[in-house]
């Protein structure tokens, strides 16, 4: 039987409509209109389109929005400038430097220099510490936070279940895994974390009962890695060589999606699954962040 398709796009939409019922409302007692201001810095395609999409999304739900595209030149003190005068800015509730920076940026230096409370993208160490902790005030990461929203919306029980991670990204892999082993509502799991070290791989990925892939590998979970039923989550956008399309490439996630639907119990597909539930987590934490100001 195929699985349930778990769709993160039509989630999305809803989130991005109840936000911009509680915007408007902000906007109506308190006179504040949340502002998140992106830091684009290099001319990685992807990149370009993940920032625009994210403030066509802030448009939508009335957030106000500015997006600073930077050439790849720009250098260290610039770029720490920017975050500072955004930091005391008081129309920006949120800042996100766009992650890969160009390879000469200390990219720790940076996102240390973003002051926690406009952290919507919870990468600063204090909020991480926060997220560890568990402490309500953190930003959770946006991926992870849009992924345990995904499931706990569609009424995925994670309380007791082993969620297999794969993949330890600071983005995704770790903020996920802890998440989701918190003593907390839409958590209470058991979690392994797999990587491209993690011997007898295929063995570990078939304990979950919920398989979170974030690795990077197009098309790497296979249908025989799937407990039947498990629940399938993709984090995975990559590009792969597909003659039938005009651009002669197509979009493909960490897992072999059509054989994969036929054991799973539930997945969700790429695109329109993680993918837009990350921007809509994005838009709820600036919200979050204006709230927190007032
Ligand atoms: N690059 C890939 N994912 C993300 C994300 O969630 N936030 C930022 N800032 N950069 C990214």
């Amino acid at each position: 039987m195929s699985a349930r398709i778990l769709d993160g796009k039509a989630l999305s939409e809803t989130i991005r409509d109840e936000i911009k019922s509680e915007v408007m409302l902000l906007k109506e007692k308190h006179g504040i209109v949340p502002g998140l201001a992106a830091i684009l810095a290099g001319d990685n395609p992807a990149s370009r389109i993940y920032v625009s999409k994210k403030a066509e999304a802030c448009d939508q739900a009335g957030l106000h929005s500015e997006t600073l595209t930077l050439p790849a030149s720009t250098n260290q003190v610039e770029l720490l400038d920017h975050i500072h005068r955004l930091n005391s800015d008081s129309r920006i509730h949120g800042i996100l430097v766009q992650l890969p920076l160009p390879d000469h940026i200390n990219e720790n230096e940076l996102l240390l220099s973003v002051s926690p409370e406009k952290d919507v993208d919870g990468f600063h160490p204090v909020n991480v510490g926060r997220m560890v902790i568990g402490k309500e005030k953190s930003f959770l990461p946006c991926t992870p936070l849009g992924i345990q929203t995904l499931l706990v919306r569609n009424g995925v029980e994670t309380s007791g279940k082993h969620v297999v991670v794969i993949g330890r990204s600071n983005i995704v892999g770790k903020p996920m895994a802890i998440m989701m082993m918190q003593k907390a509502a839409g958590a209470d799991a058991t979690v392994t974390v797999c990587h491209s070290r993690t011997r007898n791989i295929a063995d570990v990925i078939r304990l979950g009962d919920i398989v979170i892939a974030a690795m990077g590998k197009a098309q790497f979970v296979k249908a025989d890695m799937i407990k039947p039923g498990a629940v399938v989550i993709d984090v995975g956008m990559n590009r792969i060589p597909d003659a039938t399309k005009k651009s002669g490439t197509r979009l493909c996630g960490d897992v072999d999606y059509d054989a994969v639907k036929e054991v799973a119990g539930a997945i969700t597909p790429v695109p329109g699954g993680v993918g837009p539930m990350t921007i809509a987590m994005l838009l709820s934490n600036t919200l979050k962040s204006a709230k927190n100001s007032l």
